[in-house]
């Protein structure tokens, strides 16, 4: 070894002295940019998939669904149904979303999809206007038991072989359009959807 190369070989130090610490000018190590470049890239695939395309579901996502289910099922087995958790019902997306499909396999064909009602037909279900009653409970009553009209049955025969759950599913479906507060009672011959247009 020649003495040029020894000295090429002594690490250089830097001209700079800071509180009597001098530096050597030496690239940093391979290993340690890679923790550091990788640990940059990691953070904007994360950033990525969780913030801006979603595709990895959020916590907080997941607990509601799950928390909702919970919910779902004990209001199911609430033994006495009344108005509060029939509210209540309509405010959960599981039991809503159970109610629909329920309506869109039984209901749908005499009050329409869109539950605007046919005329001859089903009422209308998406106004706050009822003629048998504007309480949660007697919605869910009419759909289980049926609805007679001067002691005489009407259309809306009793859906009670559905069982309760599903019974009060569907109506939580009916009630998720509504506005606690604000459902009013009319006339049967007032119903518009009943109306010549
Ligand atoms: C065969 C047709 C038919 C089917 C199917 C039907 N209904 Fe009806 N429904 C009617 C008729 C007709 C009335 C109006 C009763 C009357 O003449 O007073 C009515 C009334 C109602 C009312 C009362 C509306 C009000 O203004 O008070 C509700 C609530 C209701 N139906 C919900 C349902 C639900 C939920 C289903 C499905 C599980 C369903 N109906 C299936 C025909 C039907």
């Amino acid at each position: 070894m020649t003495d040029d190369q020894n000295r090429d070989d002594q690490p250089v130090i830097m001209p700079h002295t800071y509180d009597g610490i001098q530096e050597y000018d030496q690239s940093l190590p391979n290993w340690w940019l890679f923790t550091l470049f990788g640990s940059m890239a990691f953070a904007f695939l994360y950033w990525m998939a969780c913030f801006v395309t979603g595709t990895v579901a959020d916590d907080r996502v997941a607990l509601n669904v799950e928390l909702d289910a919970l919910e779902a099922r004990q209001l199911a087995a609430v033994k006495n149904l009344d108005d509060g958790t029939l509210w209540k019902m309509s405010r959960n997306a599981q039991t809503v979303a159970e109610g629909q499909a329920i309506y869109h396999s039984l209901c749908f064909t005499c009050h329409a999809p869109n539950l605007a009602g046919m005329k001859g037909l089903g009422f209308r279900l998406n106004d706050d206007l009822w003629v048998h009653g504007n309480t949660p409970t007697a919605i869910f009553t009419g759909i289980s038991e049926g609805i007679t009209f001067e002691g005489k049955p009407t259309g809306m025969a009793a859906q009670k072989v559905l069982g309760t759950s599903r019974i009060a599913a569907v109506t939580a479906f009916l009630l998720s359009k509504q506005k606690e507060g604000s459902m009013k009672t009319i006339l049967r011959k007032d119903e518009p959807s009943q109306q010549s247009p």
